[in-house]
Protein backbone atom coordinates (compact mmCIF):
# COMPACT_ATOMS: atom_id res chain seq x y z
CA UNK A 1 0.00 0.00 0.00
CA UNK A 2 1.23 3.55 -0.62
CA UNK A 3 0.71 6.18 1.89
CA UNK A 4 -1.97 7.99 0.08
CA UNK A 5 -4.38 4.92 0.34
CA UNK A 6 -2.54 4.23 4.12
CA UNK A 7 -3.82 8.02 4.74
CA UNK A 8 -7.23 7.51 2.70
CA UNK A 9 -8.51 3.96 4.76
CA UNK A 10 -7.45 5.38 8.08
CA UNK A 11 -9.24 8.51 7.12
CA UNK A 12 -12.27 6.43 5.95
CA UNK A 13 -12.53 4.69 9.49
CA UNK A 14 -12.00 7.92 11.36
CA UNK A 15 -15.38 9.62 8.84
CA UNK A 16 -17.45 6.11 9.69
CA UNK A 17 -16.38 6.18 13.38
CA UNK A 18 -17.67 10.20 13.79
CA UNK A 19 -20.82 8.67 11.83
CA UNK A 20 -22.14 6.27 14.35
CA UNK A 21 -20.91 8.30 16.93
CA UNK A 22 -22.83 10.93 16.62
CA UNK A 23 -25.89 9.43 14.29
CA UNK A 24 -28.61 9.70 17.20
CA UNK A 25 -29.63 13.22 17.65
CA UNK A 26 -29.73 14.50 21.13
CA UNK A 27 -31.90 17.70 22.19
CA UNK A 28 -32.03 20.79 21.17
CA UNK A 29 -31.77 19.47 17.58
CA UNK A 30 -29.64 22.87 16.66
CA UNK A 31 -26.80 21.96 18.86
CA UNK A 32 -26.47 18.66 17.50
CA UNK A 33 -26.66 19.67 14.04
CA UNK A 34 -24.14 22.56 14.34
CA UNK A 35 -21.87 19.87 16.15
CA UNK A 36 -22.22 17.63 13.28
CA UNK A 37 -21.79 20.02 10.60
CA UNK A 38 -18.51 21.23 11.57
CA UNK A 39 -17.24 17.62 12.85
CA UNK A 40 -18.36 15.92 9.32
CA UNK A 41 -17.62 18.34 6.82
CA UNK A 42 -14.34 17.18 5.64
CA UNK A 43 -10.85 17.17 6.81
CA UNK A 44 -7.81 15.70 6.61
CA UNK A 45 -8.03 14.03 10.34
CA UNK A 46 -4.37 13.64 10.50
CA UNK A 47 -4.25 13.69 14.42
CA UNK A 48 -6.41 10.80 15.38
CA UNK A 49 -4.26 9.35 12.09
CA UNK A 50 -1.30 9.77 13.83
CA UNK A 51 -2.68 8.73 16.99
CA UNK A 52 -3.81 5.10 15.05
CA UNK A 53 -0.41 4.84 13.55
CA UNK A 54 1.47 5.73 16.32
CA UNK A 55 -0.59 2.27 18.57
CA UNK A 56 0.02 0.15 15.19
CA UNK A 57 3.84 1.37 15.35
CA UNK A 58 3.73 0.08 19.04
CA UNK A 59 2.10 -3.37 18.02
CA UNK A 60 -1.28 -2.48 18.71
CA UNK A 61 -4.35 -3.09 16.49
CA UNK A 62 -5.65 0.17 15.54
CA UNK A 63 -9.92 -0.90 15.70
CA UNK A 64 -9.04 -0.76 19.25
CA UNK A 65 -8.32 2.83 20.00
CA UNK A 66 -10.46 4.13 17.41
CA UNK A 67 -12.73 5.97 19.94
CA UNK A 68 -9.62 7.74 21.55
CA UNK A 69 -8.08 8.74 18.12
CA UNK A 70 -11.41 9.97 17.35
CA UNK A 71 -12.19 12.21 20.35
CA UNK A 72 -8.69 13.90 19.42
CA UNK A 73 -10.63 15.08 16.50
CA UNK A 74 -13.63 16.47 18.54
CA UNK A 75 -11.33 18.53 20.15
CA UNK A 76 -9.46 19.84 16.87
CA UNK A 77 -12.59 20.43 15.52
CA UNK A 78 -14.10 22.21 18.49
CA UNK A 79 -10.84 24.75 18.18
CA UNK A 80 -11.64 25.09 14.25
CA UNK A 81 -15.01 26.67 14.93
CA UNK A 82 -13.35 28.38 17.74
CA UNK A 83 -10.80 29.61 15.42
CA UNK A 84 -12.70 31.11 12.75
CA UNK A 85 -15.24 33.23 14.98
CA UNK A 86 -15.32 37.17 14.39
CA UNK A 87 -13.41 37.10 17.76
CA UNK A 88 -10.62 35.77 16.44
CA UNK A 89 -9.77 34.70 12.90
CA UNK A 90 -13.17 36.26 11.36
CA UNK A 91 -13.23 33.31 8.36
CA UNK A 92 -16.69 32.42 6.66
CA UNK A 93 -15.04 29.62 5.01
CA UNK A 94 -13.64 26.33 6.39
CA UNK A 95 -13.14 22.61 5.20
CA UNK A 96 -14.89 24.29 1.79
CA UNK A 97 -17.79 25.15 3.32
CA UNK A 98 -19.14 28.56 5.55
CA UNK A 99 -17.86 28.31 8.93
CA UNK A 100 -20.09 27.04 11.53
CA UNK A 101 -21.09 31.05 13.27
CA UNK A 102 -22.35 31.53 9.43
CA UNK A 103 -24.54 29.15 9.65
CA UNK A 104 -25.89 28.72 12.84
CA UNK A 105 -24.67 32.22 14.31
CA UNK A 106 -22.27 33.16 16.75
CA UNK A 107 -23.52 31.94 19.73
CA UNK A 108 -24.59 28.16 18.60
CA UNK A 109 -20.71 28.45 17.28
CA UNK A 110 -19.52 28.78 20.67
CA UNK A 111 -21.86 26.31 22.34
CA UNK A 112 -20.67 23.58 19.29
CA UNK A 113 -17.13 24.11 20.60
CA UNK A 114 -18.50 23.41 23.38
CA UNK A 115 -19.93 20.73 23.10
CA UNK A 116 -17.28 18.81 21.26
CA UNK A 117 -14.97 19.68 23.42
CA UNK A 118 -16.51 18.12 26.80
CA UNK A 119 -17.66 15.06 24.77
CA UNK A 120 -14.37 14.13 23.75
CA UNK A 121 -13.41 13.48 26.94
CA UNK A 122 -16.42 11.09 27.34
CA UNK A 123 -15.56 9.43 24.55
CA UNK A 124 -12.28 9.07 25.00
CA UNK A 125 -12.80 7.59 28.81
CA UNK A 126 -14.84 4.47 27.72
CA UNK A 127 -13.14 1.50 26.46
CA UNK A 128 -13.62 -2.38 27.09
CA UNK A 129 -10.10 -2.86 25.90
CA UNK A 130 -8.11 -0.38 27.35
CA UNK A 131 -7.28 -0.13 30.76
CA UNK A 132 -8.66 2.79 33.03
CA UNK A 133 -4.79 3.31 34.30
CA UNK A 134 -4.00 3.67 30.68
CA UNK A 135 -6.62 5.85 29.72
CA UNK A 136 -6.82 8.30 32.76
CA UNK A 137 -2.85 8.60 31.45
CA UNK A 138 -3.99 9.54 27.46
CA UNK A 139 -6.70 11.95 29.47
CA UNK A 140 -3.99 13.83 31.07
CA UNK A 141 -2.00 14.17 28.14
CA UNK A 142 -4.60 15.41 26.38
CA UNK A 143 -6.07 18.03 28.45
CA UNK A 144 -2.82 19.26 28.98
CA UNK A 145 -1.57 19.58 25.52
CA UNK A 146 -5.33 20.98 24.31
CA UNK A 147 -5.71 23.36 27.05
CA UNK A 148 -3.32 25.87 28.82
CA UNK A 149 0.00 23.63 28.38
CA UNK A 150 -0.74 23.86 24.68
CA UNK A 151 -3.30 24.62 22.18
CA UNK A 152 -5.27 27.26 24.37
CA UNK A 153 -2.46 28.74 25.23
CA UNK A 154 -1.13 29.26 22.16
CA UNK A 155 -4.17 30.37 20.38
CA UNK A 156 -4.32 33.18 23.65
CA UNK A 157 -0.94 34.11 22.32
CA UNK A 158 -1.87 34.09 18.34
CA UNK A 159 -4.13 36.55 19.48
CA UNK A 160 -2.51 38.91 21.56
CA UNK A 161 0.89 38.87 19.16
CA UNK A 162 -1.41 40.31 16.32
CA UNK A 163 0.29 43.27 14.72
CA UNK A 164 3.17 42.78 16.93
CA UNK A 165 6.71 42.56 15.61
CA UNK A 166 7.73 39.73 14.53
CA UNK A 167 9.83 37.71 17.37
CA UNK A 168 11.70 34.30 17.08
CA UNK A 169 10.79 33.02 20.28
CA UNK A 170 7.55 34.10 20.61
CA UNK A 171 6.03 32.49 16.91
CA UNK A 172 8.13 29.25 18.04
CA UNK A 173 5.75 29.26 21.26
CA UNK A 174 2.85 30.34 19.36
CA UNK A 175 3.52 27.30 16.46
CA UNK A 176 4.04 24.76 19.32
CA UNK A 177 1.81 25.63 21.49
CA UNK A 178 -1.15 26.29 19.56
CA UNK A 179 -0.39 23.01 16.69
CA UNK A 180 2.42 21.13 18.18
CA UNK A 181 1.21 20.26 20.97
CA UNK A 182 -2.27 18.49 20.09
CA UNK A 183 0.08 16.54 17.05
CA UNK A 184 2.50 15.36 19.59
CA UNK A 185 -0.41 14.39 22.01
CA UNK A 186 -2.56 12.46 19.52
CA UNK A 187 0.91 10.22 19.15
CA UNK A 188 2.20 10.14 22.89
CA UNK A 189 -1.55 8.68 23.03
CA UNK A 190 -0.88 6.09 20.71
CA UNK A 191 1.80 5.07 22.38
CA UNK A 192 0.54 5.39 25.87
CA UNK A 193 -2.64 3.21 25.08
CA UNK A 194 -0.27 0.44 23.85
CA UNK A 195 1.31 0.01 27.28
CA UNK A 196 4.74 1.61 25.42
CA UNK A 197 7.86 1.58 27.50
CA UNK A 198 8.92 5.52 27.97
CA UNK A 199 11.81 4.95 25.39
CA UNK A 200 9.43 4.48 22.74
CA UNK A 201 6.42 7.18 24.16
CA UNK A 202 9.40 9.97 24.36
CA UNK A 203 10.81 8.97 20.53
CA UNK A 204 6.83 9.82 19.59
CA UNK A 205 6.67 12.66 21.54
CA UNK A 206 10.04 14.56 20.00
CA UNK A 207 8.75 13.12 16.80
CA UNK A 208 5.21 14.72 17.26
CA UNK A 209 6.72 18.00 18.69
CA UNK A 210 8.74 18.04 15.32
CA UNK A 211 5.87 17.25 13.06
CA UNK A 212 3.96 19.34 14.46
CA UNK A 213 6.09 22.48 14.23
CA UNK A 214 6.37 21.64 10.21
CA UNK A 215 2.48 21.42 10.16
CA UNK A 216 2.29 24.38 11.26
CA UNK A 217 4.89 26.36 9.33
CA UNK A 218 3.60 24.63 6.04
CA UNK A 219 -0.11 25.88 6.97
CA UNK A 220 1.22 28.98 7.34
CA UNK A 221 3.14 29.08 3.90
CA UNK A 222 0.41 27.95 2.46
CA UNK A 223 -1.70 30.56 3.43
CA UNK A 224 0.78 32.77 0.65
CA UNK A 225 1.71 30.05 -1.69
CA UNK A 226 -2.11 28.19 -1.58
CA UNK A 227 -5.55 28.28 -2.93
CA UNK A 228 -8.68 28.93 -0.98
CA UNK A 229 -10.06 26.38 -3.31
CA UNK A 230 -7.63 23.70 -2.36
CA UNK A 231 -7.30 24.52 0.92
CA UNK A 232 -11.13 24.59 1.71
CA UNK A 233 -10.48 28.27 3.81
CA UNK A 234 -9.24 31.27 2.95
CA UNK A 235 -6.24 32.05 1.54
CA UNK A 236 -4.26 35.11 2.83
CA UNK A 237 -6.19 35.28 6.06
CA UNK A 238 -2.94 35.77 8.50
CA UNK A 239 -1.95 38.67 6.29
CA UNK A 240 -5.72 40.02 7.17
CA UNK A 241 -5.23 39.57 10.46
CA UNK A 242 -1.58 40.73 10.26
CA UNK A 243 -0.55 37.53 12.26
CA UNK A 244 2.93 36.67 13.69
CA UNK A 245 3.81 33.98 11.58
CA UNK A 246 6.95 31.82 10.11
CA UNK A 247 6.82 33.36 6.50
CA UNK A 248 6.19 37.02 7.97
CA UNK A 249 9.20 36.64 9.91
CA UNK A 250 11.61 34.52 7.88
CA UNK A 251 10.34 34.61 4.23
CA UNK A 252 8.96 31.92 2.27
CA UNK A 253 11.93 30.37 1.43
CA UNK A 254 13.48 30.10 4.58
CA UNK A 255 10.38 28.73 6.49
CA UNK A 256 10.30 25.57 4.20
CA UNK A 257 14.20 25.28 5.02
CA UNK A 258 13.24 25.51 8.75
CA UNK A 259 10.10 22.98 8.17
CA UNK A 260 12.63 21.00 6.34
CA UNK A 261 14.82 20.88 9.09
CA UNK A 262 11.88 19.97 11.38
CA UNK A 263 10.89 16.58 9.45
CA UNK A 264 14.73 15.42 9.82
CA UNK A 265 14.50 15.92 13.31
CA UNK A 266 11.00 14.01 13.73
CA UNK A 267 12.76 11.30 11.50
CA UNK A 268 15.70 11.22 13.36
CA UNK A 269 13.99 11.05 16.74
CA UNK A 270 12.24 7.55 15.37
CA UNK A 271 14.84 5.86 14.87
CA UNK A 272 14.44 3.27 17.49
CA UNK A 273 11.42 1.86 15.92
CA UNK A 274 13.48 0.59 13.60
CA UNK A 275 11.68 -0.38 10.01
CA UNK A 276 8.54 -0.32 12.05
CA UNK A 277 8.79 3.40 12.01
CA UNK A 278 8.29 3.56 8.06
CA UNK A 279 4.68 4.83 8.05
CA UNK A 280 5.63 7.71 10.50
CA UNK A 281 8.48 8.41 8.30
CA UNK A 282 6.71 8.74 5.35
CA UNK A 283 4.01 10.98 6.45
CA UNK A 284 7.00 13.16 8.26
CA UNK A 285 8.03 13.47 4.86
CA UNK A 286 4.33 14.46 3.14
CA UNK A 287 3.70 16.96 5.51
CA UNK A 288 6.47 19.14 3.70
CA UNK A 289 4.87 18.46 0.05
CA UNK A 290 0.53 18.60 1.08
CA UNK A 291 -1.29 20.96 -0.80
CA UNK A 292 -4.23 21.65 1.47
C1 LIG B 1 -5.93 23.37 10.55
O1 LIG B 1 -5.71 22.01 10.77
C2 LIG B 1 -5.56 24.15 11.76
C3 LIG B 1 -4.14 24.05 12.11
C4 LIG B 1 -3.75 23.70 13.27
C5 LIG B 1 -3.14 24.39 11.12
P1 LIG B 1 -5.79 20.95 9.59
O2 LIG B 1 -4.97 21.40 8.44
O3 LIG B 1 -5.48 19.62 10.15
O4 LIG B 1 -7.33 21.04 9.18
P2 LIG B 1 -8.36 19.93 8.72
O5 LIG B 1 -8.72 19.15 9.93
O6 LIG B 1 -7.68 19.07 7.67
O7 LIG B 1 -9.54 20.68 8.18
C1 LIG C 1 -4.99 27.70 14.21
O1 LIG C 1 -4.01 28.26 13.40
C2 LIG C 1 -4.56 26.65 15.06
C3 LIG C 1 -5.70 26.12 15.85
C4 LIG C 1 -5.47 25.67 17.02
C5 LIG C 1 -7.07 26.08 15.34
P1 LIG C 1 -4.61 29.00 12.16
O2 LIG C 1 -5.55 30.06 12.56
O3 LIG C 1 -3.50 29.34 11.23
O4 LIG C 1 -5.46 27.79 11.49
P2 LIG C 1 -6.29 27.98 10.15
O5 LIG C 1 -5.32 28.42 9.07
O6 LIG C 1 -7.38 28.96 10.42
O7 LIG C 1 -6.78 26.59 9.87
MG1 LIG D 1 -5.89 31.22 14.25
MG1 LIG E 1 -7.42 30.58 11.59
MG1 LIG F 1 -3.48 29.12 9.15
Amino acid sequence: MNLKAYLESRRIEIENFLEVYYREPFEPAILYESMRYSLLAGGKRIRPILCLTAYETCGGKISDILAQASAIELIHTYSLIHDDLPAMDDDKLRRGKPTNHVIYGEAMAILAGDGLLTDAFRLFSKSDLISGDLLIRGINILSANAGIYGMVAGQALDIVSEGKDGDKETVEFIHQSKTAALIKASLIIGGILSGADSRYVGALSEYGENIGLAFQVTDDILDITGTTEELGKPKGSDDKKNKMTYPAIYGVEKSRLIAGECVNNAKNAISVFEEKAHWLLEIADYLLTRTK
